[in-house]
């Protein structure tokens, strides 16, 4: 159902991505059964992307932080569950907000279902999150809560400054922090948290999941402009042209050896046709994406040393070895 292999992982960890396979193969059993109701188009709705594949990152860093408790520990599942629910969950709504026509290889939500039914599916997906972390506890309600409220709070941030060729760096990375890194923060802390892993190692955790979040925004970033998208199962090249400004594109316009020509394009609002053309091959340009490259590798960099500050020292160089595989992925791995 997923192809959620980690190529490499055994060679760090032996065994690891075999237990990790099969707490994945439980999270995903729990899941569906939390999915289930009697209506057949919402059930259908609800499994789709879930079905469709997906590399379910955030759950398996559950199951990971896990290794600074118990990793065995049950709660774990239902923690995963919900969190990849969660995600889930925003992504049929992130969809209908950028207009996307593909998600995990198939056709988005909303162009099979319609906007009405897309957007309420993500609804239940999210209820059933909030119900499986319910039984978990107090402290994981909060977590949730929290960061449901700051994905929903970097939608809004990102929203509004659509088709802002002004927008700062600044505010593109409060942007990525909330909608994206947020998740993966929260992803890492659950998994300490459920496994009763210390405080200060969920602090770590935390910390670390938000700078592998950012390095894994702006990877999807560069692979949009890069033109990767169908190797992720989404269109790429669709920032630019939709009017979604993202760091490549502000370097370009800060620094670019063409930043006069590419904000003249810009201007008039998202460029089409020749205009659209010629402002992908500016911010296209090697140049271009260093800038990007060398936060990602920021990034990246941050993530492990918080991952070296980890109780455990058998798991860090597996926090370590993630980071990597995100940078390598838009080919930002130091040199
Ligand atoms: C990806 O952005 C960002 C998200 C998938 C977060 C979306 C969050 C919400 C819609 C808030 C509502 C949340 C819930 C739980 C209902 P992107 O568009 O840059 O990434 P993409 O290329 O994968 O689409
Ligand atoms: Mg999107």
């Amino acid at each position: 159902m997923s192809d959620s292999k980690i190529p490499g992982l055994d060679a760090i960890a032996p065994g690891l991505e075999a237990s990790l396979r099969r707490r994945l193969h439980d999270m995903e059993a729990r899941l569906e059964r939390a999915l289930a109701c009697d209506l057949s188009l919402l059930l259908d709705a609800s499994v789709y992307l879930f079905q469709a594949g997906g590399k379910r990152i955030r759950p398996s860093l559950v199951f990971l932080a896990g290794h600074l408790g118990n990793p065995a520990e049950e709660a774990l599942t239902e923690g995963a569950a919900a969190i990849e629910l969660t995600h889930l969950a925003s992504l049929y709504h992130d969809d209908v907000i950028d207009g996307a026509r593909l998600r995990r290889g198939v056709p988005a939500a909303h162009e099979k279902w319609g906007v009405k039914t897309a957007i309420l599916t993500g609804d239940f997906l999210f209820a059933r999150a909030t119900g499986l972390v319910a039984a978990l506890g107090r402290e994981a309600s909060d977590l949730i809560a929290r960061t449901v409220s700051q994905l929903c709070e970097g939608q809004i941030r990102e929203v509004t400054s659509w088709g802002d060729a002004t927008i700062s760096e600044a505010a593109y990375f409060e942007i990525v922090r909330r909608k994206t890194a947020s998740l993966f923060g929260a992803s890492c802390r659950m998994g300490g948290l459920l496994s009763g892993a210390s405080r200060q190692d969920q602090e770590h955790l935390e910390a670390y999941g938000l700078a592998l979040g950012v390095a894994f925004q702006l990877s999807d970033d560069l692979l949009d402009i890069q033109g990767n998208g169908t190797w992720l199962g989404k269109n790429s090249g669709v920032d630019l042209a939709g009017g979604w400004y993202t760091l490549p594109v502000i370097h370009a316009l800060a620094h670019g050896k063409w930043k006069g020509e590419l904000s003249a394009l810009l201007a008039s609002g998202p460029p089409q046709g020749e205009s659209l053309r010629r402002a992908r091959e500016i911010v296209g340009a090697e140049e271009s994406l260093l800038g990007t490259q060398s936060r990602v590798r920021a990034a990246v960099a941050e993530a492990k040393e918080r991952a070296a500050r980890l109780s455990r020292r058998q798991i860090a160089p597996v926090f370590a070895f993630l980071a990597d595989l995100v940078a390598g992925r838009c080919k930002a791995a130091a040199p």
